[in-house]
C-alpha cells in the first residue's frame, strides 16, 4: 500500500457533469463556466469572479489589471511556489523576495515593510497551507505605502481571517483549482474581486483582449463583430474544467470538515515529539491545503526516506524561490525562510484518507522518533466500516 501525499476526490457526480458537457458539445467556455462562476461568487460572497484556466494565469492578469510599469516592485513571500514568481516577472514586475513568519510560514509583514522601495507597488501575499496572513497588517501596510493588494489564495479556498472568507479582504484574489487543491476543476483558477473595473480588465484579458467571446457572441442577440480592445491571453476556463468544479463545490464542506479532522490528529499525535516542530493554524478558520511539519536537527531527508520505505509519500513545499537559479538576480538573505526550507516536510492530507492511513503516518513518524505507539491495529478495526480505498494517484506539486 502506497499512501500519497496528495490525492484528488473524484465521483460519479464529476463524471456525470463532464458526460453533460460532452452531450452539449460545446467544450470550451460556455454556459458551465458562467454557472460555475455565480457559484463562486455565492459561495465567496463577492461581486465578480473571472474563471480562468490555472492560479498561475491569474495571478498574472491579476497584477497585469493594476498598470504595473517595467521594474516596478511586487513584495512577495520566498517560500511559495514558483508560479507566484513567474506569474510577478510574467507581469513585467521585479519580484522583491520577503522573508516569512517562523510560527505560520506566512508573509513577514515588518520584513515586508523594510524592503519598501518607491519602486513598490503591490504587495502579494501567499495563504500558506491555508492559513490567512495578516490581512490587517498588511491592508495597513498597503494604505500607509500607497500599495496594491493581490493575494495568492491558491492554498486557501474556502478559509477565512478572522470571519471573513478569503476573497473578499483585498483589491484582488486569485485562487487555484488544480488537481490537488480545496477543490479542482482538474485545471483551473479563479481572479475575485469587488472591484467593477479590475474585473473588466480581467474578463478581457482572460480571452486575447477580444471585446466578446464566442459564448457571447453565439446568442442571437448578440453581433458577430467583435473588437481587439488590449492586450490578451488564452486564460479561459473550459465548460469541461468548470463542470468539475461546480461538482466539488457542492462537495466543499465535507472536504473542509474531513482535512480538519485529519490536521487535528496529527495535530495531537505529533504535539510531544520532541524532534519536530508543529506550523500554527487556525482550526475553526482554516481548510488545510495540506499538512507540514519542521523537522528539527538536521533529520527532514532522514524522516523521508524513513517514510518512503514504509510507502508514505512526503513532499517539500517549497525551496524557498530566491534559492533558485532563474531568481538569482532577486536574491537576497532571508534567514527563517532559509532554515525552514531545510526542515520542512509535507505529510500526506487528502480528503479520502482512511483512519487507517492516518493512523500508519502517525506511528511510522513517531517510530522514527523513537516514541512509537501501537494505534494501527486499533484504527484498522475502526476503517473496516469505511468504504475501500479509490486507486491511489498523486498529481501536481
Ligand atoms: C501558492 C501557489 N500559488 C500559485 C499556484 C499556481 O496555481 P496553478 O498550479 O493552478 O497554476 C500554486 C499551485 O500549486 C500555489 O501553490
Amino acid at each position: 500500500m502506497t499512501i500519497p501525499v496528495q490525492r484528488p476526490c473524484l465521483g460519479d457526480e464529476e463524471l456525470a457533469a463532464v458526460r453533460q458537457v460532452f452531450e452539449s458539445r460545446w467544450l470550451g467556455m460556455g454556459a458551465f463556466t458562467q454557472t460555475f462562476e455565480e457559484r463562486l461568487k455565492s459561495f465567496l460572497g463577492v461581486r465578480h469572479v473571472v474563471a480562468v484556466n490555472s492560479g498561475t494565469s491569474a495571478l498574472h492578469i491579476a497584477l497585469r489589471t493594476l498598470d504595473l510599469r517595467a521594474g516596478d516592485e511586487v513584495l512577495v513571500p520566498t517560500l511559495t511556489f514558483v508560479g507566484t514568481t513567474q506569474a510577478v516577472l510574467m507581469a513585467g514586475a521585479r519580484p522583491v523576495f520577503c522573508d516569512v513568519e517562523e510560527s505560520t510560514f506566512n508573509l513577514d509583514v515588518e520584513d515586508a515593510a523594510r524592503r519598501i522601495t518607491p519602486r513598490a507597488k503591490v504587495v502579494l501575499p501567499v495563504h500558506y497551507g491555508g492559513t490567512a496572513c495578516r490581512m490587517d497588517e498588511i491592508g495597513r501596510l498597503a494604505a500607509r505605502e500607497n500599495l496594491r493588494v493581490v493575494e495568492d489564495a491558491a492554498h486557501a479556498f474556502g478559509s477565512s481571517y478572522q470571519g471573513r472568507k478569503i476573497g473578499t479582504l483585498s483589491d484582488i484574489t486569485c485562487f487555484s483549482f488544480d488537481p490537488i487543491k480545496n477543490i479542482t476543476c482538474g485545471e483551473g483558477g479563479a481572479v475575485v474581486t469587488n472591484d467593477p473595473e479590475l474585473a473588466r480588465r480581467a474578463v478581457s484579458q482572460r480571452m486575447l483582449g477580444i471585446s466578446k467571446d464566442a459564448w457571447s457572441r453565439q446568442d442571437a442577440s448578440s453581433s458577430w463583430s467583435y473588437d481587439v480592445v488590449g492586450a490578451g491571453y488564452r486564460y479561459h476556463l473550459s465548460n469541461i474544467n468548470a463542470a468539475i468544479g461546480t461538482e466539488q463545490l457542492k462537495r466543499f464542506d465535507v472536504f473542509k470538515q474531513r482535512k480538519q479532522e485529519i490536521a487535528q490528529r496529527y495535530d495531537d499525535a505529533f504535539a510531544d515529539v520532541e524532534g519536530l516542530t508543529l506550523r500554527r493554524w487556525h482550526p475553526q478558520e482554516t481548510c488545510p491545503f495540506f499538512y507540514v511539519v519542521r523537522v528539527l536537527g538536521g533529520h527532514r531527508d532522514d524522516l523521508m526516506v524513513h517514510l518512503k520505505d514504509r510507502g508514505i509519500v512526503t513532499g517539500v513545499h517549497y525551496i524557498p524561490n530566491h534559492l533558485h537559479s532563474a531568481f538569482a538576480e532577486f536574491r537576497v538573505a532571508l534567514p527563517v525562510a532559509e532554515r525552514l526550507g531545510a526542515e520542512i516536510l509535507t505529510l500526506p492530507l487528502f480528503y479520502e484518507m482512511t483512519d487507517h492511513e492516518v493512523a500508519v503516518v502517525i506511528s511510522a513518524v513517531r517510530e522514527f522518533f523513537g516514541v512509537s505507539r501501537t494505534i494501527v491495529a486499533l484504527e484498522r478495526r475502526k476503517d473496516a466500516s469505511r468504504e475501500p480505498d479509490r486507486a491511489p494517484a498523486r498529481e501536481g506539486m
